[in-house]
């Protein structure tokens, strides 16, 4: 962390806070997102069970102006996790300026701000951590392997990482411009450079492929740090999955979960009963990477990641014990929009995702909480006197509306004591 390209990226996130929040915001909503929701780290990382009532440490490692570092808080302390410490870690003064205003104007005491660079974390702020953030940063460092590498060593045996990296498909347009600002304006002050970019974006074709790109056109549109960090960061790269997962092995990691599942999954892209079961019998990481050749969209890669030799508990959905969690939707809406073995259908960036739904599903969905239990709701349904199927069935049913929600990151599972 010295070089010339270093300084540049610190002063690029001195200037323009990535990405512009305002803490007045805080009052009105509480930005959710991936990797590093509550329920996520618990379903993908813990398999459903993550006891709260212990100590919970987590690093958010280049926490910008708080997104991540601000949500994971509120909901530790929504969960009355007593025990629990957000730790923020980030290079730029102004951005953790916003992060620290955004905690204090929610009165949030579980956050640790702390300023420096990953590669130093360490010395900075030593772990060992049961979670670490690292959204969109591995791929501005001048070695997302070191970065990695370093916060790896900060990690619990049994803890895990929510990582995202650019993916290069999805960003299809975005490099030929930003190498076209480096041969027009890269000597220019920031403000310039800017300037410069607004009239480049201006004359471009419509037929150029960033204009014709829906899944980065945003920040086209949008602020300046936005649009800066689009087309004009000093160090950015993009990962096709082989070389995430490649990076990921670097440090002795592996990939629990892609978000959204069904995203990663090629069926999402293919009807064809010969080509899906061709596709089924290929390596997960062989799915992923078809899956995202398919897509052609992913502009983002999300993924969850634990040291390699770990083993995950994969949670039963099916199961008494389970309590299966909508994220961040309301179950009653869901009830009354679901049909009685009917099909869930959703659009993934343009892909058309539809997956078979349960006879039991706007009944079972009506009566999922995030308190219940499974085997709670089979005797609420009881009690109702509705017509009960088979226990097998019953669960079986629950499994099918499980696999439905959760290939696009809808339901998870909370399962054991932190209820
Ligand atoms: C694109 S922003 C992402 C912010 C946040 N993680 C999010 O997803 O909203 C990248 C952040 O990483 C920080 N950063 C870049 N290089 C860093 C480094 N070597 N050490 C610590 N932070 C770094 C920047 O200051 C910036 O706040």
């Amino acid at each position: 962390m010295s070089g010339k390209t270093d300084a540049q990226v610190q002063a690029q996130y001195e200037q323009f806070p990535y990405p512009e929040r305002n803490p007045a915001d805080e009052a009105k909503r509480l930005i959710v997102g991936s990797p590093s929701h509550l329920d996520e780290i618990r379903h993908y990382l813990h398999g459903g069970r993550l006891d709260l009532t212990r100590p919970f440490r987590a690093l958010i490692a280049g926490g910008g102006t708080g997104d991540a570092a601000i949500m994971l808080a509120q909901q530790l302390a929504d969960a009355g996790a007593s025990d629990a410490q957000v730790t923020y870690l980030d290079l730029s003064t102004a951005s953790r300026a916003i992060a620290e205003a955004r905690a204090e104007a929610r009165g949030l005491s579980n956050i640790r701000f702390v300023t420096g660079p990953i590669e130093q974390v360490g010395d900075l702020a030593p772990g060992p951590y049961h979670h670490i953030d690292c959204c969109g940063v591995l791929h501005h460092l001048a070695s997302p392997e070191a970065g990695l590498r370093a916060l790896t060593a900060q990690l619990t045996p049994d803890g895990g990482m929510g990582l995202m990296v650019y993916g290069t498909l999805g960003r299809t347009g975005v490099y030929p411009v930003q190498e076209a600002l480096a041969q027009l304006a890269d000597a220019l002050p920031d403000r310039d450079r800017l300037a410069a970019a607004r009239k480049l974006l201006d004359g471009l074709p419509e037929s150029h492929w960033l204009k014709r790109n829906p899944f980065v056109g945003d920040h086209l549109k949008g602020d300046a740090a936005g649009l800066y960090d689009l087309l004009l960061h000093r160090r950015d790269r993009a990962y096709r999955v082989g070389e995430l997962a490649d990076l990921i092995a670097s440090a002795d990691l592996k990939i629990t979960a892609w978000i959204e599942p069904a995203r990663y999954a090629p069926e999402t892209y293919l009807s064809d009963p010969p080509l899906r079961q061709a596709a089924g019998a290929l390596s997960p990481i062989d799915r992923a990477a078809l899956a995202e050749r398919l897509s052609g969209a992913i502009a983002k890669h999300v993924i969850y990641a634990t040291r390699s030799e770990r083993d995950v508990p994969e949670a039963d959905p099916g199961a008494d014990g389970s309590l299966l969690v909508f994220r961040d939707m309301d179950p009653e809406a869901i009830a009354r929009s679901l049909r009685p073995s009917g099909t869930l259908t959703a659009d993934i960036s343009g892909a058309s995702y539809s997956a078979p739904l349960p006879a039991l599903a706007p009944r079972l969905a009506a009566l999922i909480d995030g308190h219940r239990s499974v085997a709670e709701i089979r005797d609420l349904l009881k009690a109702s006197g509705a017509p009960m199927p088979s226990e097998a069935n019953f669960r079986d049913q629950v499994r099918k509306l499980f696999r439905a929600f959760n290939g696009i990151n809808r339901m998870l599972i909370r399962t054991g004591s932190d209820r």
